[in-house]
């Protein structure tokens, strides 16, 4: 899937921001960044309060497989990311699907901090302030209909721009999905910014998800299309290797990854490893979205 250069039918112009009057994204998402800064005096309810990781290690230690699959790759390849202009579609099983411009998608009045914590599924953890807004915030505006069960989120489709797409590592466009009352939990976010700025190419600039008690695969990068669908949907990394990486993939220190045990991780920047917590350390806001259901079954 490429990006749409023009709207589709049933959006009206107007409702897409002029080139011209596109905001300056890196100034605005600062100045949003800075109010945010001056305003927190405590950390909110979602945000955790353990150490924040160093931005270099956040900047440099990358998956990101449109750019390679060494750590190092996405930073030293992803400058060749084009990010503006950059429309995101909502669209699939909804009363009013919209094709919007990063700027038209997010007001400054509507951006956050969240400080999560993100479990990479290979066993190394970081701890990230994100700047971002609720996906329910937008996925309430697009008005899903009675029979939408799940929400997939697709990435660019550029080989020119993305190199790694070249090579057939991944099923591309990379995707992800979630179950809707996933898509609509309150931790979920969609992420503009981090460490008070907008967000690096390679961590997935202009716009991704990000699901903190997952593993760290399902916060998708470079979102171009958010679809409500009714079944579960097909998504990378499962489509890859079935028996490695589950639709769900919620963080579990009991359900060994076949190849490595997931009962410890390493904190980017710590020595000692540390013990992997249930849900990544969320299990009280998240644990009732999966009562009756087998996690080592639904892995
Ligand atoms: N999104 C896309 N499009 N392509 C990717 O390769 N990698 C995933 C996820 N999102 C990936 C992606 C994985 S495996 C992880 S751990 C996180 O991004 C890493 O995010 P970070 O590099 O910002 O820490």
């Amino acid at each position: 899937m490429r990006l749409r250069s023009t709207p589709p039918s049933d959006i009206k112009p107007d409702e897409i921001t002029p080139k011209s009057l596109y905001l300056d994204r890196r100034r605005f998402i600062e100045s949003a960044a800075a109010a945010i800064v001056i305003g927190r005096t405590e950390k909110n309810s979602f945000s955790t309060t353990d150490d924040i990781t160093e931005r270099k290690a956040a900047t440099t230690y990358n998956n990101f497989y449109e750019f390679g699959s060494d750590k190092e790759d996405p930073s030293q390849l992803a400058h060749t990311l084009k990010t503006d202009p950059w429309t995101v579609v909502i669209d699939g099983l909804v009363a009013k699907p919209l094709t919007l411009s990063v700027e038209d998608l997010v007001k400054p009045e509507i951006l956050e901090e969240r400080i999560y914590r993100l479990r990479c599924v290979e066993g190394w953890s970081m701890v990230i302030p994100w700047l971002g807004f609720p996906l329910k915030d937008i996925l309430a505006r697009v008005e899903p209909t009675g029979n939408a069960r799940f929400v997939s989120f697709t990435t660019l489709l550029d080989p020119e721009h993305m190199p790694g797409q070249r090579r057939s590592v991944l099923e591309w466009p990379y995707r992800e999905g979630l179950r809707l009352d996933e898509a609509m939990h309150p931790l979920t976010l969609l992420a503009v910014g981090m460490y008070g700025d907008v967000l690096p190419n390679q961590d997935g600039a202009p716009i991704r998800l990000v699901v903190p008690w997952k593993y760290g695969f399902k916060s998708i990068k470079s979102i171009v299309r958010i679809s409500l669908v009714e079944t579960q949907p097909p998504i990378s990394w499962n489509l890859s290797a079935p028996t490695e990486y589950g639709f769900y993939s919620n963080v579990n220190p009991e359900v060994d990854h076949p190849r490595w045990s997931q009962a410890t991780e390493r904190r980017i920047g710590h020595f000692l490893r540390r013990k992997t917590q249930v849900f990544n350390g969320y299990a009280e806001e998240v644990s009732g979205l999966y009562t009756g259901m087998d996690l080592r079954v639904n892995f």
